[in-house]
């Protein structure tokens, strides 16, 4: 099956931020933010984050920061919580949080929690797990859990919770694997993942591996790359992850490659594009060395401890 093509993967990286003018690049341009993490976390954990100039890359990033605090997903965008998680972990990644006035973005974060305990992803108001999960991220990450009501997020977060063990986007909203990472990711960040009920949500989630080895994110659905890592760190977080075959979702994996460009796509021989090489190497990682991760914070702490030491 091979290897995971690290200089490939590097180069393929590399020539995303060269390219701004294509096609991908001009449908992704509210996402750059977005993107600038996915693969500066990649070109990191493949041991290759100085191809990148990382004050230019800080500037641009304090550009997209609106004045409530939030951040767009590239310069003049509409803040959200998402993209504001993203500048969070991409000046974690370089170590430079400290360029932030860390209050007016948690106060940012703050301002989003309703009354039950959920989170809107901005201003507009759409309700998601996912948000309780970014907003959780961010806070813990620049260390001001103390400016939301925790109880009333994990409660929220509980009322997700489905009879299969698994959770949706709100409450009764079928299960999905994405949704279980943000839930339990947010519920193992705030010390409650006790309120998991962790075998019958283990059984759920390696039931979401087929017969290729692939992931696939719900029943009867295909296969996908990324859910390699939301299932992975799912089973990781509840201690579950040795009911699943690894070696098969490696294999898997290192089969959507592009092995003549680089990247990684959903599935074999499909496109590649930047968010699929960041999970599958992500989730590549994970299959081998997942207990030197922390996978609540995505790839961060994993970083932390010297990525170089993987290749
Ligand atoms: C497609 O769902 C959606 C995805 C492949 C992403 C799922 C991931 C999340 C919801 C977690 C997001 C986390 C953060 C931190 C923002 P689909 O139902 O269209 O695709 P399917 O056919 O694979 O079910
Ligand atoms: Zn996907």
């Amino acid at each position: 099956m091979g290897e995971l093509m690290v200089e490939k993967h590097v180069k393929y990286i590399v020539s995303i931020e060269k390219k701004k003018d294509d096609f991908a690049s001009v449908v992704m341009e509210h996402l750059r933010l977005n993107g600038a993490y996915w693969g500066l976390t990649t070109l990191d954990v493949l041991g290759k984050l100085d191809a990148v100039n990382q004050d230019e890359v800080v500037s641009w990033i304090m550009q997209c920061q609106d004045q409530s605090g939030g951040f767009g997903g590239n310069i003049g965008h509409d803040p959200h919580l998402h993209y504001t998680l993203s500048a969070i972990q991409v000046l974690a990644l370089f170590d430079k949080i400290d360029v932030l006035d860390i209050e007016k973005v948690a106060n940012y974060i703050a301002s989003l929690q309703n009354e039950d305990g959920s989170f809107s992803g901005d201003i507009w108001g759409e309700v998601d797990t996912r948000f309780s999960y970014i907003a959780i991220c961010s806070l813990a990450l620049l260390q001001r859990l103390d400016k939301i009501n925790v109880e009333k997020a994990v409660a929220y977060i509980v009322s997700c919770k489905n009879l299969d063990g698994g959770f949706g986007c709100t409450p009764g909203a079928e299960s999905h694997a994405g949704q279980i990472f943000c839930c339990v990711g947010a519920l193992a960040i705030t010390g409650s993942v006790d309120h998991v009920d962790k075998d019958l949500l283990g059984w759920w989630l390696c039931e979401r591996q087929v017969k290729s080895g692939g992931l696939n994110g719900r029943p009867e659905k295909l296969p996908d790359v990324c859910y390699s890592w939301w299932v992975l760190s799912s089973l990781i977080m509840i201690d579950r992850v040795h009911w699943i075959d690894k070696k098969k979702l490696a294999d898997f994996i290192l089969d959507c490659q592009d092995k003549e460009n680089g990247g990684i796509s959903d599935r074999p021989d499909d496109a590649v594009d930047v968010f699929h090489t960041y999970f599958g190497v992500a989730g590549k990682i994970l299959s081998y060395y997942y207990y030197y991760c922390c996978p609540p914070f995505c790839m961060i702490y994993l970083l932390q401890c010297n990525s170089h030491f993987f290749w």
